[in-house]
């Protein structure tokens, strides 16, 4: 979408707010031996209790409030009867509606004790987001955020997911501009505009330029011993900073 109005954007910031809180606490509440259905229960209550719908469960029919991937599950995992291990890679992914505007974040975190890769790879998806959002003015090529994400990625030694990316979000969970590449596509002429709403979300990987369904309908994972971070929020473009939607405070 594109922000017309103050409603406009008071609705974005609200339900952005949602999200980003609901992310804060599932991540809070990480522990070894409770299942992804149990975390995921926590991050439905709290959508509901603020009015506010799941967007893959009302888009998508997704079995789930939350995506919720594993280790090796790259994106979309199925809460479920999976128990959580000490050492884990948890990657929580919220999206939700409120009053017809939809926010979309996500987050990887660590089950201590965490290994070096695990530490490292969220901490370089994270610096990707912060160099990727300095990219995104209204007036710049869209093709600057993957430009900026592989570049960090390439710098540490590390890979990008090339079959998931960034999109255009607000009205919708998922609309234009539609799949932005976290990789330098220099054929993408597309411009970014301002008060555009998007969300930049760089996956990087420690090895993985693919990731491929599990045959559960969802579940996007990587081959064994390749893991995957993600950090995503919603924003609006301006012709400066990008102002951030989903933040907790
Ligand atoms: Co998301
Ligand atoms: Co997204």
């Amino acid at each position: 979408m594109s922000i017309k109005s103050e409603k406009d954007l008071e609705g974005l910031r609200k339900i952005g707010r949602i999200v980003a809180r609901c992310l804060q606490l599932m991540q809070s509440k990480l522990e070894p031996g409770m299942t992804t259905a149990e975390l995921d229960a926590i991050g439905g209550q709290f959508l509901a209790s603020h009015g506010a719908r799941s967007a893959p469960q009302l888009t998508y029919n997704f079995p789930g409030f939350t995506c919720i991937s594993v280790n090796e599950e790259a994106a979309h995992g199925i809460p479920g009867s999976r128990v959580l291990q000490a050492g884990d890679l948890v990657n929580i992914d919220v999206s939700a509606e409120l009053d017809g505007y939809f926010a979309d974040t996500g987050g990887s975190a660590v089950i201590p004790p965490e290994s070096k890769l695990y530490l490292q790879i969220c901490a370089v998806a994270k610096q990707a987001l912060e160099n990727a959002m300095l990219e995104a003015r209204a007036g710049a090529k869209l093709n600057r955020i993957g430009f900026a994400i592989e570049a960090e990625a390439v710098k540490n030694g590390l890979t990008v997911i090339e079959n998931l990316g960034s999109h255009g979000v607000g009205r919708a969970l998922h609309e234009e501009p539609g799949f932005i590449p976290g990789y330098y596509d220099k054929r993408d002429k597309r411009v970014l505009r301002e008060n555009q709403v998007i969300t930049i979300e760089p996956f990087i990987s420690s090895g993985a330029r693919e990731v491929f369904e599990n045959g559960d309908g969802w579940t996007l994972m990587t081959s064994p011993g390749v893991f995957t971070a993600q950090y995503e929020h919603t924003m609006v473009i301006t012709k400066g900073k990008p102002l951030i939607m989903t933040l907790p405070n």
